[in-house]
C-alpha cells in the first residue's frame, strides 16, 4: 500500500527581526494509512513546525527552504487558495493543546456545529459525533458556550469537530497537555479508537511518552530538528537506542534508581539548530566521543528501528559486555 504521508528531507527556518532558527534540518518520515505515529522529544525541538508544514500552516516567519511533503497525494507545498482550503477541510484535521483557541467565544457550540457542518440534518450529526466522544447531555452541551465547559469537555467537543469531517490523517499537537492526568488516557482512547474506525491515520505530538507508546504504532523521537530515533513503540518503551530517548526515559517517575532517585536529565536543546558536522546532543551526551562532533549521525538500521548516532554499535556493545 502506498504512504498516506511522505515527507523527504524538509528544511524548515524562521527568520524574524531578532534571530533565525534552524527548526527542522533534512527530516524525512513516512506514514501509512491508518498508522498512528507519535512524536515525543523536549520543547523547542521542531516538533509543532513538523506538524503544521503538514497543513501548510507555517507563519509568516517560516520558510521552507528544501523537501517535499506529500498527504493523499497532494503536493502539500505547492497548493494554494482553493485548493488549499479543499485539502484541509477534506484531507486533515488538526487537534491543538488548547481547545479554546479552535471553538468562537461568543456563539454556543449548537450555532457552531451547524456553521461547520452546514446541511439541515446537522443536529443529528452533531449528536452522533458527541456521543462519539462520549458527551451524551447533546442537549446542555449544544446550548453551551465554550467557557461553560470544563477543560476535558471541550477538548472532546473539538475533536468531535475534527473528527466528524472523516479527515484521512488526524494531527494532534499535544492533544491532553492541558488536561487533568486523570482524563488524559480516557482522550487519548477515544482518539485512536474513531481514527481506527473511519481508517485515519494519526500524528499525535505529546509529551507523555508512557501514554503515547501505548496508543501509538511507532514513535519518532526529535532533537534539535531531526529525528534520532524511530521505530516501533512496543519496543522503544521498553528499549530505547538512542541515548537522548534513553535519558529521556530514565527522567520519567517510574524509573528511579534502586536508591530511589531519578536521574534527571541535565541541559536543555539548543536554542539554535547548528548546521555544522556535528551531533546536536553531544554535548549532553554521556557516551560523547571525538567523532560526535565531527560527523552528523546518519541514520542507521538498528532491528525494526531507525537511529541516528553514529556510536549506536559502541554504546550497546558496552552495554551488554
Ligand atoms: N513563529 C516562530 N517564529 C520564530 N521562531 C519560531 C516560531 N515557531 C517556532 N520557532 C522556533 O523554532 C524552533 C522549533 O520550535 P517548535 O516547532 O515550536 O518546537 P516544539 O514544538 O518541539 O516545542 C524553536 O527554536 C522555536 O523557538
Ligand atoms: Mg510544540
Amino acid at each position: 500500500m502506498s504512504d498516506l504521508l511522505t515527507v523527504e528531507n524538509l528544511t524548515v527556518s524562521y527568520h524574524t527581526k531578532t534571530r533565525e532558527v534552524t527548526a527542522l534540518l533534512d527530516v524525512s518520515l513516512s506514514l501509512a494509512p491508518g498508522e498512528v505515529f507519535g512524536i515525543v522529544g523536549e520543547s523547542g525541538c521542531g516538533k509543532s513546525t513538523f506538524s503544521s508544514v503538514i497543513g501548510h500552516l507555517l507563519g509568516p516567519a517560516g520558510q521552507v527552504e528544501s523537501g517535499l511533503v506529500e498527504v493523499a497525494g497532494h503536493n502539500v507545498l505547492a497548493l494554494s487558495g482553493k485548493t488549499l482550503r479543499a485539502y484541509r477541510s477534506n484531507d486533515i484535521a488538526y487537534v491543538f493543546q488548547d481547545p479554546m483557541s479552535v471553538l468562537d467565544p461568543t456563539k454556543t457550540l449548537g450555532k457552531q456545529y451547524r456553521r461547520l457542518l452546514g446541511s439541515s440534518d446537522w443536529k443529528q450529526k452533531a449528536i452522533d459525533a458527541l456521543n462519539h466522544v462520549g458527551l451524551g447531555d447533546h442537549q446542555r452541551v449544544l446550548s453551551s458556550f465554550p467557557h461553560q465547559l470544563s477543560g476535558g469537555m471541550a477538548q472532546r467537543v473539538v475533536i468531535a469537530m475534527a473528527l466528524m469531517r472523516m479527515p484521512k490523517l488526524l494531527i494532534a499537537d499535544e492533544p491532553t497537555a492541558a488536561l487533568d492526568a486523570s482524563i488524559r488516557s480516557g482522550v487519548m482512547e477515544l482518539l485512536t479508537k474513531w481514527c481506527s474506525e473511519i481508517g485515519a491515520a494519526m500524528l499525535i505530538i505529546s509529551h507523555d511518552i508512557p501514554i503515547i507508546s501505548r496508543f501509538c504504532d511507532r514513535i519518532g523521537v526529535m532533537y534539535a530538528g531531526r529525528f534520532v530515533e524511530i521505530g516501533p513503540a512496543a519496543e522503544f518503551i521498553t528499549s530505547p537506542l538512542h541515548p537522548y530517548p534513553i535519558a529521556l526515559l530514565a527522567s520519567e517517575p517510574g524509573h528511579e534508581g534502586e536508591d530511589g532517585v531519578l536521574q534527571s536529565l541535565e541541559g536543555a536543546p539548543p536554542l539554535s539548530i547548528s548546521r555544522d558536522r556535528a551531533c546536536a546532543f553531544a554535548d549532553r551526551c554521556a557516551h560523547r566521543d571525538d567523532v560526535c562532533t565531527s560527523d552528523f549521525p546518519a541514520p542507521v538500521k538498528v532491528g525494526s528501528s531507525t537511529v541516528s548516532c553514529c556510536r549506536i554499535d559502541a554504546i550497546h556493545a558496552e552495554a551488554t559486555r
